[in-house]
């Protein structure tokens, strides 16, 4: 059975496939009549056991997007309340013929761990601090509709890099297709072994501006934090947050990303947010294609 777990388990190849795969779905996207047969024989749960808005919706949407039947599973008003535990969960989900799992956990390993106890496909849309692979995939197809291509682009990751999974998801991505990488942020935000990846490590936010050509900029994820983290949101903003003023400082160009969802006025002034410079609106309308192609593909799809 074939998985979605990392971008660290794929090849450059498999990324160019979902691409091309995903250059076609958007083509579909933008007709009159937004949808294709090819799942109509399959069944896809979408099992979250953490909060989200755009990765769910997106892959509810792609889902319909390629006519499968879907079912939507939250924990927050599950039996999970009443202490059902992961496998039973999914097993009993599972039971009723379901070919295809989308999973979002906040422990890290949890949809590898239940890999290797059900049949059906599991697609990761997030684990923990771990791999958002979908999201990764997302970001470095639009770097490539918005640049022409991925491969030779300097692109720093600028914010919470230590609780972020987006982050180390691109790591591997933007690597994988010959994107140079810079992760930028406060010390106490930097994992320790993050100079063993291969990236450039920056704690000033202009210089990082000054090298890039794109600024994947990420929230501070106070939800993971499990000590109080130096800095503060405040001292955060004050230090980190990217504003217009800092744009307009740089001699050149350059794309602003952000996964979403934004803390406004922290790491993002709405100034940069809402500017000719941004394509987060974009990295969420490809998001739809991508995951897409991610289905088309692990169900072999004709
Ligand atoms: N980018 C992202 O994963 O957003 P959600 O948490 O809203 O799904």
């Amino acid at each position: 059975t074939r998985h979605l777990l990392g971008i660290k388990d794929i090849t450059s190849e498999d990324i160019q496939l979902i691409f091309e795969t995903a250059d076609n779905f958007k083509e579909v996207l933008n007709r009159p009549i937004k949808k294709v047969p090819s799942l109509r024989d399959i069944t896809i749960a979408n099992i979250f056991f953490e909060n989200s808005t755009r990765t769910r919706l997106s892959f509810e949407l792609a889902e319909k997007r390629l006519s499968a039947d879907v079912i939507n599973f939250s924990s927050s008003n599950s039996s999970v309340k009443k202490g059902e535990t992961l496998i039973d969960t999914v097993n009993n989900i599972l039971s009723m013929k379901v070919d295809m799992v989308v999973m979002r956990h906040s422990s890290v390993g949890a949809p590898h761990f239940l890999s290797k106890h059900i049949k059906a496909n599991i697609v990761n849309a997030g684990d923990g601090t771990h791999e958002h692979p979908t999201q990764a995939l997302l970001d470095a197809f639009s770097i490539r509709e918005k640049l022409g291509d991925v491969a030779g682009k300097k692109v720093a990751i600028i914010g919470d890099i230590l609780h972020s999974r987006v982050a180390l998801s691109n790591i591997f991505c933007l690597q994988k297709l010959g994107a140079e990488v810079m992760v930028c942020g406060p010390i106490t935000l930097l994992p320790k072994h993050i100079g063993s990846l291969g990236v450039k490590i920056e704690h000033d936010v202009e210089k990082a501006l000054q090298w890039c050509d794109v600024a994947n900029v990420l929230r501070i994820q106070l939800e993971r934090q499990q000590i109080k983290y130096f800095p503060s949101l405040r001292e955060y903003s004050l230090y980190f947050g990217i504003n217009r003023k800092m744009l307009d400082r740089l001699d050149k160009e350059i794309v602003i990303m952000h996964p979403g969802p934004i803390n406004r006025g922290v790491e993002l002034n709405s100034d940069v947010a809402d500017s000719e410079h941004s394509i987060i609106l974009q990295q969420v309308e490809n998001g739809v294609a991508i995951r897409m192609a991610v289905l088309y593909l692990l169900a072999g799809a004709k």
